[in-house]
């Protein structure tokens, strides 16, 4: 099928690499009648912006100039990696950026680290609420941030959590078009992707994708925040609103969203021991550096799932790299056990 995509702005380095991951999958999987596994490397789409915030802003940027904004305000935990994407992006894109952000729990200094100092870096505007106002007031807060840079004269696209929306899910559909033009170089078909999922987007727009592109491909998303049943609604809104704003006679057929929900461990943001240590197998086994955030506790499920045997009958597994580095950083102190052990 020919997709029609809206307009784009190229911000990201495409087609990002597509790995072998050997040395994982021997140890991992291969004896537990698992995948082979493999990498796309999305962490790749740019060194400073980089992950698949970056796939959604490049259709958002597109909007926003279409819209004649100049602003871009979006929202966010203080380490946000869409955030600090998006603070890049606009820097880079002539566009001005506001960022509301929920202050941490306990990786909050008063130093700036990771996301946060590069938020600065870009010059973007920060505002930093608690965590409770900033749950209770978020609507409100988009609001008068919006009304603020009306009466300057100014004018401001509103980007919601993530990029996750009808508009930021076309990153992820042209994400898949591309992943599976990879798999096809490398003699493949992909029996299953898998991503983390955080505000639903990456996992709505691969599973569309798969489904307009009818790719028979599971794509499984590890929650790291909020119940298997919240992502199922989330994704098949998003592909509803999709249908609906682009005009697409699309049904989604709902018994392909799946979702893990049993990897969050204690809270978003916050790793456990095993997670630190799958990081840290994984940056000394094949040099793919993860984060604790994301990425980490969505390959740290997958292992474990495989191990399980929740992956028999698959050959060959994609695993999306979805960046996150920068969120490392402030978790140092987690990774004790790796320094100390040399
Ligand atoms: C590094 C990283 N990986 C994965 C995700 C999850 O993607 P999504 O928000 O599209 O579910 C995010 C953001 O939430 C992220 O920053």
């Amino acid at each position: 099928m020919k997709i029609q995509y809206p307009a784009r702005e190229r911000l990201a380095n495409l087609p990002t690499p597509l790995e072998p991951l050997p040395k994982i999958s021997e140890q991992f999987s291969l004896p537990y009648g698992g995948p082979k596994i493999w990498i796309k490397r999305d962490d790749l789409t740019e060194s400073a912006m980089s992950g698949n915030k970056l796939r959604k802003l490049e259709f958002i940027i597109a909007e926003a100039r279409a819209r004649g904004c100049n602003t871009l305000i979006t929202c966010g935990g203080e380490q946000s990696n869409h955030c600090r994407a998006t603070a890049l992006a606009a820097a880079k894109a002539g566009l001005q950026s506001h960022l509301i952000l929920r202050r941490g729990r306990g990786n909050s200094t008063d130093v700036p680290d990771g996301n946060l100092l590069v938020d600065y870096l870009a010059g973007a505007k920060v505002s930093l609420y608690p965590l409770r106002e900033y749950l209770d007031t978020l609507p409100q807060l988009f609001e008068q941030w919006s009304e603020f840079y009306m009466q300057q004269g100014d004018r401001a696209l509103c980007i919601p959590t993530g990029g996750s929306d009808s508009l930021g899910i076309w990153g992820y559909i042209l994400g898949t078009e591309e992943l599976l033009q990879d798999c096809a170089n490398a003699g493949f078909q992909p029996d299953q992707l898998v991503c983390a999922s955080g505000s639903g987007g990456t996992q709505a727009g691969l599973t569309l994708g798969c489904q307009l592109l009818e790719a028979d491909t599971q794509v499984t998303g590890y929650a790291v925040c909020d119940s298997a049943d919240y992502f199922v609604g989330k994704v098949s809104a998003d592909v509803n609103d999709w249908a609906r704003r682009y005009r697409q006679a699309f049904e989604l057929d709902k018994r392909r969203i799946h979702v893990i929900d049993d990897y969050i461990g204690p809270g978003y943001g916050i790793a456990t021991e095993e997670i630190y240590q799958t990081i840290a197998l994984a940056a000394q086994l094949e040099g793919i550096l993860l984060d604790p955030v994301y990425t980490g506790k969505a390959f740290h499920g997958m292992l474990q799932d495989i191990q399980r045997g929740q992956y028999t009958g698959c050959e060959n597994l994609v695993f999306i790299h979805t960046g996150g580095q920068f969120g490392i950083f402030p978790q140092r102190t987690g990774f004790e056990s790796s320094w100390s052990t040399g």
